[in-house]
């Protein structure tokens, strides 16, 4: 069981997933959508943990250090949630494209290193090297985009460069944008994305 809100939009547009960062929750991504593709479904999620009231994707045992049995878990929730929805409000479930931020999207990246087939993409602003200990299915088909700050002291700059290395590996086709600040979400990388989405999709 997860709390989500589904937006039904045009029938051949992707599906938007959106993960909220830590203490976020469904509402927090909205905006992101209504700008990446106002005409594509939603389908925004809640994390099912809480840490100190704060709603989050998976436990952590200190900030950047995973609970990584936590994570596997949450992760295969996710991803059979994302076929259950897919069922319920008939929709492609080849064709779900994440939108995550910082723990948003972490699981959202877990979720590309566990399963193929999975997301057929993901823009992932502010991630960090979900699991450093996986090897990842093939992503042949799968595109990224990863926005990341050159002053984040949450996800320093090699977890975004590692992170692409991972996942060119697996075959994704990744782009890597940086930005000039920590790690705040800035409208200019959200612009970033929507021009690499028109492109991609
Ligand atoms: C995480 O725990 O996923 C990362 O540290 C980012 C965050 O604080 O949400």
């Amino acid at each position: 069981m997860m709390n989500y809100l589904y937006k039904e939009g045009k029938k051949e547009k992707p599906v938007l997933l959106l993960l909220h960062g830590t203490g976020g929750d469904e509402n927090s991504l909205l905006a992101l959508a209504e700008i990446i593709d106002p005409q594509a479904s939603v389908l925004s999620v809640r994390g099912n943990i809480l840490e100190n009231g704060m709603p989050r994707f998976f436990r952590r045992l200190a900030e950047g250090v995973f609970d990584m049995e936590d994570l596997k878990f949450r992760t295969k929730e996710l991803q059979e949630f994302l076929d259950e929805k897919a069922a319920q409000y008939d929709f492609d479930r080849n064709n779900i494209i994440a939108i995550g931020y910082s723990n948003g999207a972490n699981i959202a990246a877990n979720l590309l290193f566990e399963y193929e087939n999975s997301l057929r993409g993901a823009i992932l602003h502010h991630p960090m090297v979900p699991n450093r200990e996986a090897s990842l299915p093939n992503q042949k088909d799968v595109k990224v985009f990863i926005a990341a700050g050159v002053n984040d002291p949450i996800c320093p700059q090699h977890e975004a460069t590692d992170l692409q290395h991972y996942l060119v590996e697996s075959g994704v086709d990744v782009t890597l944008e940086w930005e000039n600040y920590g790690h705040q979400l800035t409208m200019n990388e959200v612009q970033k994305a929507k021009a690499w989405y028109e492109n991609t999709f």
